[in-house]
């Protein structure tokens, strides 16, 4: 069975659904090169950025929080890391950027696609910005109007206008694109602007033939015997795998509200994130973190992975596959509630008796007794939380019976769409409890 794994965005083809998001992977033609060497399909190269300042970095430049002192590094990568840096911009001027865009798309040749990204505070720059790529070899532009650290202003200090802060001009810059660029272009929109499918609608409508959705936040981390910010003294940002959730609801609430092509940014980990963006409608992904801390070449594992789940799915393309979690995200008054006869049971051969579990039933549902955790039925709601804190899977929360054996500690008679049939010796049991 033959699988295809390309996709088109703005009638250009990418061989496989994964691009190098613009970052330091991508900041020099060798660095794209290397990354469409390992089997990227595309790369967005570093941002190039109007203000001086922004193109010189401090020494050193990168902290990962969560990353090594989880344990199981480098063994396993943790969902949790988020990198934290100073490297606003790519680090050359307009001129040279042009030319290393070049060079890359001459390296990589029909194997990848180039993309350009700029961003700007002004909308004069912005249009000499466009020109400068309109002239150059990319195929795609990428406008960030997204960055969490540039233009971040200090508790009482002022701040330049760029990064995320863009977002109150992007309408216009998108409306200027649409006139004067001659490529397909696409907007990085911030996560943290508000109601990110509303800025999709609105970028649509001002033009834009596709989406990034979207970026890192900003954040602050203080330094508590100093009171310092650390670990560059100024407000930066937080991205990486755990924000994938965030990423995913944003796509899945743009998707159906949008009618041109969204690619997926922010929170890929694994192989099966690639599944889920393409899932709620995402065409394409573009990773940073992941390949920060695990190189170029990580892109071969889930390119085999994903070969494997298509073919075990009888998946032959990624179009197959794209949208089809969207209509079954349900609002939450759907979801299935008061399910009866869910008690917590024990699996004494795999129980140590380490009383994780009691420490955390908020029902005082569990007691350790010779060695072993023992769940008191009268007591127990079913939750499942001793399921999820127990570090032997020794216990687990399951339907054992057709009706609850006693009436539920939190769910009352006054619940309208609780009403549990009791039999007399239950609603004795009631009785006496709500006395
Ligand atoms: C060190 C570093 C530098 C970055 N530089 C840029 C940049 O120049 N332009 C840009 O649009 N995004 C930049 N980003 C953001 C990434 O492109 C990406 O949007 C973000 O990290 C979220 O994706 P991830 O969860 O895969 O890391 C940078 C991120 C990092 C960690
Ligand atoms: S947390 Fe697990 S292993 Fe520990 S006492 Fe509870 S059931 Fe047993
Ligand atoms: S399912 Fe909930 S209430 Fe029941 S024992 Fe486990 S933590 Fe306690």
């Amino acid at each position: 069975m033959s699988i295809d794994l390309s996709c088109e965005i703005c009638d250009v083809t990418f061989k496989n659904p994964f691009i190098l998001s613009s970052a330091t992977p991508t900041k020099t033609a060798r660095n794209i090169s290397r990354g469409i060497e390992a089997g990227w399909a595309g790369a967005v190269m570093k941002t190039l950025v109007p203000l001086e300042y922004a193109r010189v970095y401090p020494r050193p430049r990168f902290k990962i929080y969560w990353l090594k002192d989880q344990g199981a590094y480098p063994k396993i990568i943790p969902r949790s890391f988020s990198i934290t840096d100073i490297e606003e911009g790519s680090h050359l001027n307009p001129e040279d950027y042009v030319k290393e865009l070049d060079n890359a798309k001459k390296a990589v040749g029909d194997d990848g696609v180039i993309i350009g990204s700029i961003t700007a505070g002004d909308m004069d720059t912005w249009q000499k910005y466009i020109e400068l790529i309109n002239g150059s070899r990319a195929d795609i532009l990428e406008l960030n109007f997204s960055c969490p650290y540039a233009g971040e202003p200090g508790t009482k200090k002022k701040g330049e206008k760029l990064g995320w802060t863009l977002m109150y001009m992007a309408e216009d810059v998108l409306r200027l694109a649409k006139k004067t660029c001659s490529i397909p272009f696409t907007p990085k929109i911030s996560s943290q602007t508000g109601e990110v499918d509303d800025w999709a609608k609105r970028f649509e409508a001002a033009g834009s033939p596709c989406l990034t959705l979207s970026h890192r936040i900003s954040t602050l981390d203080v330094d508590i015997e100093s009171g310092k910010p650390i670990p560059f003294g100024c407000i930066g940002g937080f991205g990486g795998p755990y924000l994938i959730g965030f990423s995913l609801k944003w796509i899945a609430k743009a998707a159906p509200k949008v009618n041109v092509p969204i690619i997926a940014c922010m929170g890929m980990l694994e192989w099966s994130d690639t599944i889920k963006y393409i899932m709620v409608g995402a065409s394409a992904i573009q990773s940073c973190s992941a390949v920060m801390v695990q190189g170029y070449d990580v892109v071969k594992h889930w390119l085999k992975m994903i070969n494997d789940y298509m073919r075990e799915h009888s998946y032959t393309s990624i179009k197959e596959l794209r949208g089809i979690a969207l209509n079954q995200i349900n609002p939450p008054t759907m979801v299935e509630r008061g399910n009866e006869g869910v008690y917590a049971v024990v699996d004494r051969s795999k129980c140590t008796g380490c009383g994780i579990c009691k420490r955390c039933c908020f029902y005082f549902a569990i007691d350790t007794k010779e060695g072993k955790a023992e769940i008191n039925l009268k007591n127990c709601d079913g939750c499942g939380l001793c399921h999820e804190v127990c570090p032997e899977n020794a216990i687990v929360a399951k339907k054992i019976m057709e009706k609850d054996a006693y009436p539920r500690p939190d769910s009352k008679s006054y619940h309208g769409h609780y009403m549990p049939k009791l039999n007399s010796k239950q609603q004795e049991i009631c009785r006496l409890s709500e006395e």
